[in-house]
């Protein structure tokens, strides 16, 4: 695993045995804030609970953070993540100073795994290392589901209806699950799971992206 620049000018991570990167390779931060945040937690209101398949850097966490606090909202983040990333390159990634608010993002890394901590009156963390396939989810749980897995063509195991089946049930009715992929596939996984699809345009100008919809 190694730092690479987008073209944003931040950094995300970049593993070269996959040729895969944790984020858009034209915005890290700009791809969070609109996939997850504008696709997916604006779409609901009030105090909610989101399930994040893929901890990864912690962006995602610090910025819903960010987010729960400016809009005044509550919010219980659940976060998987089976694979580590090591302190060192945390250290290096920036994300807390790029966001003004450091100590929020090294208090999300401190957090205790497979415990729940309120990080603040906002935001409160649960950080489980376990993998998608494994992990069991309560039903109709959560109202926002961030689904930021590698690649469908990276990582193919964790796209396919079964999954996307496990997320449907966990998923509260009128809930969405988001996601920066468009691929074909993932539309009628995600159809076939019972979720109702939108394709809004993407991130960083990318021509679409994938909002499913729990009916009600
Ligand atoms: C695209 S990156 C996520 C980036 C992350 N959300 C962030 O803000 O930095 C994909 C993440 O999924 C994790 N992952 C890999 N296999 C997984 C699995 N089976 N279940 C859940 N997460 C998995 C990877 O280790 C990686 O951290």
């Amino acid at each position: 695993m190694e730092l690479q620049q987008t073209t944003s000018g931040e950094y995300t991570l970049y593993i070269p045995s996959m040729d895969e990167t944790y984020h858009s390779r034209n915005g890290a931060i700009s791809e969070a804030k609109h996939v997850f945040l504008q696709e997916g937690m604006d779409r609901t209101k009030g105090n909610i609970r989101i399930l994040e398949v893929g901890f990864g850097t912690g962006l995602n966490a610090l910025l819903t953070a960010q987010h729960a606090t400016k809009s005044e909202r509550k919010v219980f983040y659940h976060t998987l993540e089976p694979f580590q990333v090591p302190f060192d390159l945390i250290a290096q990634i920036g994300y807390g100073t790029l966001q003004d608010d450091e100590s929020l993002f090294n208090e999300i890394h401190q957090a205790e795994w497979e415990q729940k901590v309120a990080i603040n009156s906002h935001f409160m963390l649960h950080k489980t290392n376990q993998k998608l396939e494994y992990v069991a989810l309560e039903n109709e749980a959560y109202d926002v589901i961030y689904f930021d897995a590698f690649a469908p063509k990276k990582q193919p195991e964790l796209w396919n209806e079964t999954l996307f089946t496990k997320l449907f049930n966990a998923t509260k009715p009128g809930g969405v699950l988001s996601t920066y992929s468009a691929a074909g596939q993932l539309k009628r996984d995600l159809k076939a799971a019972g979720y109702s699809i939108e394709n809004p345009p993407g991130a960083n100008g990318k021509r679409e992206m994938t909002v499913a919809l729990k009916p009600i």
